[in-house]
């Protein structure tokens, strides 16, 4: 059996060597493409790989065809949004994501990005400090929690909105409930997005909830690009000028935004909420791990396309 890692954007060493040692162990094969420019490339080292581990690589359904033997394969991480679902269940491939590991990493970041807010981008000027102001999490899963517990440490009032939860059960983890989105983005002066990409999300942070904002606010996202109207950004931003965004993912217009709000708006180059050696090798080695068991035991747990 071979196991392919596909990562473009690649995982630190000790996370590539846990791996390995999990797959050795295993007594498979580990083969390794990092840092590829072409998606040629994939496809050509997908069609030998019985399963492959991923991070934010695209898996389409031209890569999934151009396979013989595929399997598996397992986002390491917790989004799959750049999987296509449909195409993998058409071969009967099973796609995994290894939820919570990489959580940790991606909430002190998103605290770190608060933090740079308040401080003017570490401009020199007076700003200001996050104890006792309201942060609202925007879906309170794996990394919403994180955030939420981290947040805690700094004094901050934490509310959450997810419509997926119970009130009773966010409220047992000393996280005030709202009942909707527009409650929190009207009580909470910082917004932590924690919302997967998907059909009812993409474009669903628009002008009319940010409207709901109160005064310099802050809007922090690590989660998806696609979920931000980015016209009505502009145009909200343009007309909000106490409005501060910061983004671990660089928007499609990031030159324009840069250039509109330079003291406002901030985004990091390439996505690195999950760029710690802890949590690469948190999700990668959970990845091999998952694969071997499922190739080995047929542990399906993590599971994403039926
Ligand atoms: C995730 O969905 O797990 C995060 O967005 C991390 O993505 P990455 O592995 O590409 O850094």
């Amino acid at each position: 059996m071979k196991v392919l890692v596909a990562t473009d954007k690649p995982f630190a060493p000790e996370a590539v060597k846990g791996i390995r040692d999990v797959i050795e162990k295993a007594g498979y094969e580990l083969a390794l493409l990092e840092k590829y420019t072409e998606k040629s490339q994939l496809i050509e080292a997908v069609k030998t790989a019985d399963a492959v581990i991923i991070r934010s690589d695209i898996i389409d359904k031209e890569v999934i065809d151009a396979s013989d033997n595929l399997k598996i394969v397992v986002r390491a991480g917790a989004g799959y949004d750049n999987v296509d679902l449909e195409a993998a269940t058409a071969k009967n491939v099973c796609v995994m994501n290894t939820p919570g590991q990489n959580a940790n990493a991606v909430a002190e970041l998103a605290l770190g990005l608060m933090v740079y807010a308040v401080r003017n981008f570490f401009n020199g000027t007076s700003g200001s400090e996050l104890l006792g102001k309201k942060l609202g999490i925007h879906a309170y899963g794996n990394v919403g929690r994180n955030v939420a517990r981290i947040a805690k440490g700094f004094g901050m009032e934490v509310y959450a909105y997810d419509p997926f939860l119970s009130a009773d059960k966010i409220e047992s983890e000393g996280v005030k409930a709202v009942s909707s989105v527009e409650e929190l983005y009207s009580t909470c002066q910082f917004i932590s997005l924690h919302i997967p990409a998907t059909s009812e999300t993409k474009q669903s942070i628009n002008k009319i909830l940010l409207s709901n904002l109160p005064a310099k606010s802050v809007l922090i996202n690590t989660a998806r690009k696609e979920v931000i109207n980015e016209a009505e950004m502009v145009s909200f931003m343009e007309e909000r000028t106490d409005f501060k965004y910061l983004t671990d993912i660089p928007p499609a217009n990031n030159t324009e935004m840069q250039e509109k709000f330079p003291d406002r708006y901030f985004s990091t180059p390439k996505k690195m909420g999950a760029q710690t050696a802890e949590a690469n090798s948190n999700a990668g080695i959970a990845a091999a791990n998952q694969i071997v068991d499922f190739l080995k035991n047929g542990n399906e747990k993590f599971r994403v396309n039926k």
